[in-house]
């Protein structure tokens, strides 16, 4: 069953019931702003961070759902109606939301009057401006009041639901025509305020919570609205709001439009106040005034379609799937920005208060954005690298607005240094920009401890080498991508971090799949030092390699497939020796996209996962799933089977599996798995699959669940990026290098050729693949042997590839 439908021509997904499995939500903001906004106009907004600078508040996991966002009622005769359903609940005679990139707009029609509410955060601009366009579609005159509320959140989300015997005292607002300023804290250490305007005099207005909604009232029926007016309440602490009320007149036919805008402001210490007490409205005049107008809100709108033009532009295709092409061209690319900007943090599902960026989030999400702004690439590597210690280890997770390690995280997470150099290089494959390795960077963001970039990759790499266990292969910490797997924790204490707590270091635990990335990132930096003329440090690491593969071979391999680790007393996990997760995927992906043990064992264990693993929806993350806890294996195992790591599809390793196929070019075998559970693919299974049909989410709860089928935890996965790579580097096979870009396609039978754009290094590829019996390319008309591309100054290439 669908909820709606892709509209492939404006990019937009168009929802068309409200009541949708789940919350579908978007993301607005680029940079600065963020919003989060849902089919029914929920969610919130956050300057920078979720966590430091929320600007609205939301409660998660609230009864009703997603309650309580962005508020608007029109109240007509005795109907109060809200344009997106939410909050007021009135049926609607009309309802769409049209989720499009980088804004949503939602339709709602009630008694013969139309509401067009369009909600966009403008580039560059720390606001987010909703234009409400009401229309009387009746053959009488209507006389409308009109509302628009949302609540403040205390700016730190965590103290602001938390905190009460403080923050029930603080709260602060000031107020001046049209707009209601957010000042809280401000008195003191902040030197940011946040305003909620319309553009238009106001009938009147209220910012304190309980005066507006009423005694036992919710955001569906405020007393103020019920009664057709606004108290004029001023905030003194409890909880600020700004609620606006317009009143509006309208003769049949007639149209109106409002701009309804929350913005934000920072200002320096010595300009906070312009009179005692009484803030500098300066900064907020002018955000106000570069959007008064409706002109001014359809430039926005139309510069941030050419923005996305202008990005997605940079890698197209065009098939006889018009799934794969929707995904690709769209959907998948829109998600890759929204982790880069997000990472883990601030989604439906991740609170925005807990994880800032991961380490290994970022550096991989990473891998799937660097084509579209490779400026903005660099600048993430950088702040990442800055997060390593001098010894190669890192800082497991950061706060996006100090740029500062986590301290209650830590480090010992033995996978995070090699993403450093997987995403390093991707930077520099994709530019030939290599000044990036003499950036000088800081570990553990010590002003004085700076070194070039390139020592940065040098220590990740020296850290697998010299952090070995018993079988020679690496150790893995605290946990290796599989944050569950912790077989260095031991906990028997509820509540206690899997990740965090220290009551067994063995020094023994090791990981095969730690020991497959590697295989494969170790060589990568071998060949970069080459590249950059370090001919002896790129022996030594290709010698390091060997010596890892040989340990893959000896004690990585289980016969029909790659072991996954050695748990703290030496014994294999994922081997047909273990009773329950005899085999678990990531190893799988890993060692045969290194090519650990050729083609023989690379087909052996990708039959194997498909055998053991694979369902309807994907690969599974292990088989059988655990059914007891046991405290060697730490969290994987407290999961009910099924369920996240306890062999759900984790979407974010499937990818690893389909580039494994493209690599034994095995172009069926890909793109049956790829399809599995691509949104557009699974859209007709939205009642089971409950998330999105326009991104992915990071588990489907595998055979052995209750739920088999229920996605969970929908946008912030790393997922997009490796569907990405894989969709565009494995099955389409456009790989950017560094002299030059390789075509090298691996299409399933029922794909006869296509057709791709791919912006590199200042040239546009026209690449056409077709089937042919003569194999081979022509580059501009001219036959070029091999599979790469030489680059070109030329700003438009024209390639035939015949496979
Ligand atoms: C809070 C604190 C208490 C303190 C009082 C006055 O109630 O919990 O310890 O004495 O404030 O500051
Ligand atoms: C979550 C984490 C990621 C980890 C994955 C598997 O997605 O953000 O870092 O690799 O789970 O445990």
């Amino acid at each position: 069953m669908k909820y709606g439908y892709f509209d492939d021509n404006a990019k937009e997904y168009v929802i068309t019931q409200p009541d949708t499995p789940l919350p579908w939500i978007n993301y607005l903001g680029n940079d600065g702003f963020f919003s989060l906004i849902s089919n029914t106009c929920g969610g919130y907004s956050f300057y920078k961070d979720a966590k430091l600078r929320r600007i609205t508040r939301y409660r998660y996991n609230n009864v009703p759902t997603d309650d309580g966002g962005r508020c608007f009622y029109v109240c007509d005769g005795n109907t109060v109606w809200s344009p997106a359903f939410l909050p007021a609940r009135t049926p609607l005679d009309e309802y769409r939301c049209r989720h499009g990139l980088g804004y949503s707009v939602f339709e709602g029609k009630k008694n013969g009057v139309r509401a067009e509410l369009t909600a966009a955060v403008p580039m560059d601009t720390p606001m987010e401006v909703q234009r409400l366009r009401i229309k009387n579609e009746s053959g009488e005159e209507k006389r409308l009041t009109v509302y628009a509320a949302l609540e403040w959140c205390l700016w730190n989300a965590v103290d602001d639901s938390t905190n009460f015997q403080r923050n029930w005292n603080i709260g602060e607002v000031e107020l001046e025509g049209s707009t209601v300023y957010h000042k809280t804290e401000y008195r003191e250490r902040r030197n940011h305020y946040a305003f909620y305007s319309v553009n238009a005099p106001v009938a009147g207005f209220d910012t304190d919570r309980d005066s507006f909604l009423g005694k036992f009232r919710g955001w569906r029926e405020p007393i103020a609205v019920e009664r057709r007016t606004s108290f004029g309440s001023v905030a003194s602490g409890w909880a600020p709001i700004a609620a606006l009320r317009l009143e509006l007149t309208l003769a049949p036919g007639e149209e109106i439009s409002r701009l309804f805008r929350l913005g934000y402001a920072e200002l320096p210490r010595e300009e906070k106040f312009t009179a005692p007490g009484v803030v500098n409205k300066a900064p907020a005049h002018r955000l106000l005034a570069a959007f008064e107008t409706e002109e001014q809100f359809e430039n926005a709108l139309a510069e941030l379609r050419t923005y996305w033009e202008g990005l997605l532009s940079r890698f197209s295709v065009k098939s006889s799937e018009e799934k794969l092409d929707r995904m690709v061209n769209i959907w998948n690319q829109y998600q890759c920005m929204v982790t880069f900007n997000m990472s883990r943090s601030a989604s439906y599902y991740e609170s925005g208060t807990g994880r800032g960026m991961g380490f290994r989030d970022s550096c991989q999400d990473l891998l799937g954005f660097v084509h579209l702004i490779p400026a903005r690439a660099r600048e993430r590597i950088l702040d990442i690298a800055s997060i390593q210690f001098a010894d190669g280890s890192t800082y497991h997770q950061y706060q996006p607005l100090t740029k500062r390690g986590n301290a209650d995280v830590g480090s010992g997470f033995n996978d995070d240094p090699l993403w450093l150099v997987a995403c390093t290089c991707a930077y520099l494959r994709e530019t030939g920009d290599f000044s990036i390795l003499d950036e000088p960077t800081p570990f553990n963001n010590e002003a004085g401890t700076e070194v070039p970039l390139l020592e940065h990759l040098r220590r990740s790499v020296n850290y697998t080498v010299t952090h070995r266990g018993p079988h020679g292969l690496p150790l893995i910490g605290r946990a290796d991508w599989n944050d569950c797997l912790n077989l260095n924790c031991f906990s028997l204490t509820p509540g206690e971090s899997f990740q965090t707590c220290s009551n067994f270091e063995s020094g023994k635990a090791e990981s095969v799949f730690i020991a497959g990335m590697f295989v494969r990132y170790g060589t990568e930096y071998a060949e970069l030092c080459e590249r950059i003329g370090l001919a002896e440090e790129a022996d030594a690491v290709r010698a390091a390699v060997k010596e890892m593969e040989r340990a893959v071979l000896t004690h990585g391999w289980d016969g029909e497939w790659f072991r996954r680790a050695y748990d703290a007393f030496k014994r294999p996990v994922g081997s047909s020796l273990n009773e329950e997760g005899k085999i678990f995927i990531e190893p799988q992906g890993f060692c045969v996209m290194a090519g650990i043990g050729g083609e023989e064992y690379g087909r052996k264990a990708l039959e194997s996962t498909e055998r053991l693993l694979g369902n309807a929806f994907g690969v599974e993350l292990l088989w059988p799933c655990y059914t007891e806890y046991h405290d060697y294996l730490g969290e994987i195992s407290s999961y009910p089977p099924g369920y996240k790591e306890n062999g759900s599809v984790f979407c974010h390793n499937n990818p690893w599996i389909t580039l494994a196929w493209s690599k034994l070019k095995d172009g069926n075998a890909a793109f049956d798995l790829y399809t599995r559970n691509a949104p557009a693919y699974i859209e007709d299974k939205s009642e089971i699959h409950r998330t999105e049909p326009y991104c992915y989410s990071q588990t489907i709860a595998g055979r052995a669940a209750q739920n088999y089928g229920e996605a969970k935890n929908a946008w912030l996965t790393g997922t997009a990026a490796w569907s990405f790579v894989a969709v565009s580097q494995g099955i389409l096979g456009i790989r950017p290098d560094y002299d030059g870009l390789i075509v090298d396609p691996c299409l399933p039978d029922k794909l006869d050729g296509c057709e791709i754009t791919r912006f590199f290094r200042g040239t546009r590829y026209e690449i056409t693949v077709r089937r042919g019996a003569e194999k081979g390319m022509t580059v501009d008309g001219r036959t070029t042997a091999g599979k790469t591309i030489p680059l070109t100054d030329s700003p438009v290439c024209r390639v035939t590839v015949t496979i």
